[in-house]
């Protein structure tokens, strides 16, 4: 697909938290890829500033709201806030995601052990994200092990996947569009279920960077088929 068909396919893309590490650098990423991004704040002039920014460096026209109207603005949706926030401000644009897909990259790290897996008796966390939205939203879960300063570098590919999960499978190829926009490698990684994985392997990339010394480490799946897609 080129770029320009998957423009006109996905619409526009809010990114709620989009004024902060990971959401400035997807939306960066998408801009310059020719996508059509607004930035979601709980403040919509930092949004607009913010939008300003991403959009002079992507050469780009970047347009910022608070985060309930670039919601309601969007067709698809990109959550990328805090865990601790991530409920409060799935409430705030709840009515605005009715037949959309809802891309939730938010991890659920427990301070202050973030280096530490911390499972939820409850399953993936995302899951819950899915449950409070119901099946009229298409919820993807995916960007959780992808060092957010990565995305702010100018190389065209970042060698990186990305896991992604979702119940649905149109959602999930879309995302994985998305991730190639970026200049990643978007992996169909199963059901959302199997989100519970990349939610706990951030904690292990923390780990690995510090230990390391490293600040992106990342995730490569091998023994995939030269140039293949999923079935
Ligand atoms: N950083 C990474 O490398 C990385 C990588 C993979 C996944 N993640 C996950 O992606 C999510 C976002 O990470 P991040 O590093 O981008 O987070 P962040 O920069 O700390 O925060 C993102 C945005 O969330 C909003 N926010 C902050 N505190 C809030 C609060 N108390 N209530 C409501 N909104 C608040 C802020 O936007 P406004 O103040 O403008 O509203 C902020 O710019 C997290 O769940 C994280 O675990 C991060």
């Amino acid at each position: 697909m080129t770029q320009q068909d998957l423009a006109r396919d996905i619409g526009t893309i809010a990114v709620v938290g989009g004024t902060g590490a990971l959401g400035s650098g997807l939306a960066f990423r998408w801009a310059r890829a020719g996508l059509k991004v607004v930035i979601g704040s709980r403040d919509a002039a930092r949004a607009a500033e913010k939008a300003a920014e991403i959009g002079e460096k992507a050469n780009a026209a970047v347009s910022g709201d608070a985060n309930a109207a670039a919601a309601a603005a969007a067709d698809l949706v990109v959550l990328s806030v805090p865990f601790a926030q991530r409920d409060a401000t799935l409430e705030s644009i709840a009515q605005h995601l009715a037949g959309k897909i809802l891309i939730d990259c938010t991890v659920p790290l427990v301070p202050p052990k973030v280096g530490r897996v911390q499972l939820q008796q409850a399953g993936p966390a995302v899951m819950q994200v899915q449950d409070r939205l119901g099946e009229n939203v298409q919820v993807v879960s995916a960007f959780q092990n992808i060092g957010a300063g990565l995305l702010q570098g100018e190389s065209d590919e970042i060698a990186c996947d990305v896991l992604v999960c979702s119940d649905y499978k149109e959602a999930a190829e879309t995302c994985i569009a998305l991730a190639e926009a970026a200049g990643l490698r978007g992996i169909a990684a199963g059901p959302l279920a199997n989100a519970v994985c990349a939610e706990a392997l951030t904690s292990i990339l923390i780990t690995i960077n510090r230990k390391y010394g490293a600040n992106h480490a990342g995730i490569r799946i091998t023994g995939l088929p030269e140039g293949g897609s999923a079935a």
